[in-house]
């Protein structure tokens, strides 16, 4: 890339990271603890490379962004399924015009990033993402904070208590078997998700709070590795790229922030923490080496406001013509 220096190269594979992340990422690829049926190999070698405008139709057809109403089984022979709201997201949150989704990357720090992420019409986070003291950084504005549920349920997070999470509209996941089968997910998710929901509908009944569909994570996971050549982790999309299809399906335009790394590119692992690992970035237990080859791929704009702002920007799927 020349005097633009090094950005996100769409064609990064596991073979490219160093020893130790290497081995990490190659014991995942290796594990199935979700039970996935799908051979990766197959789809992906014996086709050519999908074009960006392509591969944002796949997205558009075939991820669907769902929540769990109270109708759905088994959750309506449940006395708590009344705490679900009645409607999924989508029809009680936008159509935005404009939408930024803010990684927790470290290569936040000193970005100066906030009053261009606070001028979106909507603004979504990622887990235990502060604003205050980083404003600058990352504005202010929460619309839609997603969450997973190992921030519901670990101690140290103060979920139920922190005001972090009572701004804006909550949408929490966690990781479910292949199957997306709720009854199966319900006796065995990884987090204990669905009781803490009760606990914080109870605590903060008017907060609008969502749980996503687990055929969400499984579809965007097969949308990457139908698209890669090598196998990827079997383990669900990390939350960047389930908030960003999130806002895919809410808005006409999604800039993503740090995603991509910019100039700025660090080891530091959020902008908010001093823990630095290079996993942060290139992914250890999720697919996001591969999550962002399929970003870079679909970026709309230029490699410029990726390397000065880590800005990629996507079409929303109403406005997209396939
Ligand atoms: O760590 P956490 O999942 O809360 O961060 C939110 C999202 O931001 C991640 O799921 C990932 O997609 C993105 N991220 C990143 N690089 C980092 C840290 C986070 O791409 N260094």
């Amino acid at each position: 890339h020349g005097a633009l220096g090094e950005i996100w190269d769409d064609e990064m594979s596991s073979t490219m990271l160093g020893k130790r992340l290497k081995k990490v990422v190659q014991n995942y690829q290796a594990m199935n603890k979700y039970g996935v049926k799908f051979s990766g190999s197959e789809g992906a070698t014996r086709r050519r490379k999908l074009s960006g405008p392509e591969l944002l139709c796949q997205l558009k057809d075939m991820v669907h962004i769902t929540t769990l109403t109270p109708d759905m089984e088994p959750f309506a022979g449940f006395p708590w399924a009344s705490q679900l709201p009645p409607q999924p997201l989508s029809s009680d949150l936008g159509p935005f015009k404009t939408c930024a989704v803010v990684s927790s990357a470290g290569s936040l720090r000193n970005s100066g990033l906030g009053k261009e992420i606070d001028s979106h019409d909507a603004v979504v986070r990622f887990n235990a993402a502060p604003t205050a003291g980083f404003e600058k950084d990352v504005g202010s504005k929460t619309t839609v904070r997603l969450i997973n549920s190992q921030v519901m349920a670990s101690e140290d997070h103060h979920f139920l208590s922190s005001s972090l999470y009572s701004i804006g509209t909550l949408v929490a996941w966690d990781p479910a078997p292949y199957s997306s089968d709720l009854n199966e997910w319900y006796n065995k998710t990884d987090y204990p998700i669905f009781k803490q929901y009760q606990r914080y509908r109870r605590l903060h009944p008017q907060q609008p709070f969502y749980i996503l569909h687990p055929s969400v994570e499984w579809q965007l996971w097969k949308r990457i590795q139908d698209n890669m050549a090598e196998p990827i982790q079997k383990n669900p999309p990390s939350s960047g790229l389930l908030g960003t299809v999130l806002m895919m399906s809410l808005c006409d335009v999604v800039h993503v922030y740090e995603f991509l790394p910019s100039r700025r590119k660090t080891e530091l692992c959020h902008y908010y923490q001093r823990f630095s690992d290079a996993a942060c970035t290139l992914g250890a237990y999720h697919p996001l080496l591969y999550e962002k080859n399929l970003v870079k791929r679909m970026n709309q704009g230029s490699d410029r406001d990726i390397y000065t702002h880590g800005r990629v920007t996507l079409p929303g799927f109403s406005t997209y013509n396939c």
